[in-house]
């Protein structure tokens, strides 16, 4: 049988950290390698083809190092990569392993959570212009009024820390404001964004208490948890250290410090620049 690998973990960033916490409470002797590529985050405003090509050598990249199968656990990747990767580079690059998002398991439970049937989705402008949370709801939950809204300044208040300050309160009040008054039946916010969950204090400050927060992380590792029941012939490939191990494109120091916010843990990182040798 072939060398047994690592659960690959990739997102634009940090924001995966927060999706990589859960999977690991799930599935805690399981091993995982997270890539994180800092040196081209964000991705949330870029055009198609450059979010394509940077996701599409990123798995390449984890591919490489031994992952059998790799969440992309970031929205505006599984938005707009993540579809072409699994049906136009997978069958030839490696047929045998899987790649898989955080749009799916996501939209596939939504509707579960409204007693309104009025949902709104926050996000980056990437996913939200891509419209595949409302084509993929749609499939699911065809009745569901759904309300998006770009939030263009939550990441960079996050990437710099200012998610706990006073500058927060004006961008979130703003998108929040403005998507409950599009839609004032709202009773189910989903986080769309790997980020946005260390702006759920700020957020529930400016909510009224009745409008649920959904953020992905425990969905999407109960999502992956029957999926590998589901599918023996991946789990089977899968190392079982019950290590993580962590990567990013930029430089490892400045990762480390920052990590700990997204993860709650010290993370020791190495840095890689995406060649395969
Ligand atoms: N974490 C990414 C997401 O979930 C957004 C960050 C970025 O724009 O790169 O969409």
């Amino acid at each position: 049988m072939a060398e047994k690998g690592p659960i690959g973990v990739f997102d634009s960033g940090y924001g995966g950290l927060t999706v990589l916490k859960s999977l690991v409470e799930k599935l805690p002797n399981h091993e995982f390698l997270y890539l994180g590529d800092n040196a081209r985050t964000p991705y949330g405003t870029r055009s198609f083809e450059t979010i394509y090509r940077y996701t599409l050598q990123s798995v390449k990249y984890l591919f490489s190092q031994g992952c059998p199968l790799i969440i992309v656990a970031c929205n505006t990747a599984s938005a707009k990569a993540l579809r072409n990767i699994q049906q136009k580079d997978l069958p030839t690059i490696a047929p045998d392993r899987r790649v898989l998002g955080v749009l799916r398991p996501t939209t596939e439970t939504i509707g579960n959570q409204t007693s309104t049937g009025h949902i709104g989705i926050l996000g980056t402008r990437g996913t939200i212009q891509s419209e595949s949370y409302l084509i993929e709801i749609k499939k699911f939950f065809p009745h569901l009024k759904v309300s998006q809204e770009i939030c263009p300044m939550w990441v960079p208040l996050v990437e710099n820390g200012e998610q706990d300050g006073p500058g927060a309160d004006y961008f979130v009040q703003k998108n929040l404001n403005h998507i409950l008054k599009a839609d004032d039946k709202i009773d189910t916010l989903l986080l769309a964004c790997t980020h946005y969950p260390l702006l759920i204090p700020k957020i529930k400050q400016f909510l009224p208490p009745n409008i649920k927060i959904i953020d992905q992380g425990k969905i999407v590792a109960d999502s992956l948890f029957d999926y590998l029941n589901r599918h023996p012939e991946i789990e089977e490939k899968l190392r079982k250290s019950g290590s993580v191990k962590f990567l990013t494109t930029d430089d490892e120091n400045a990762f480390n410090e920052k990590a700990t916010l997204f993860y709650g843990k010290k993370t020791i990182t190495e840095k890689t620049d995406l060649n395969i040798r």
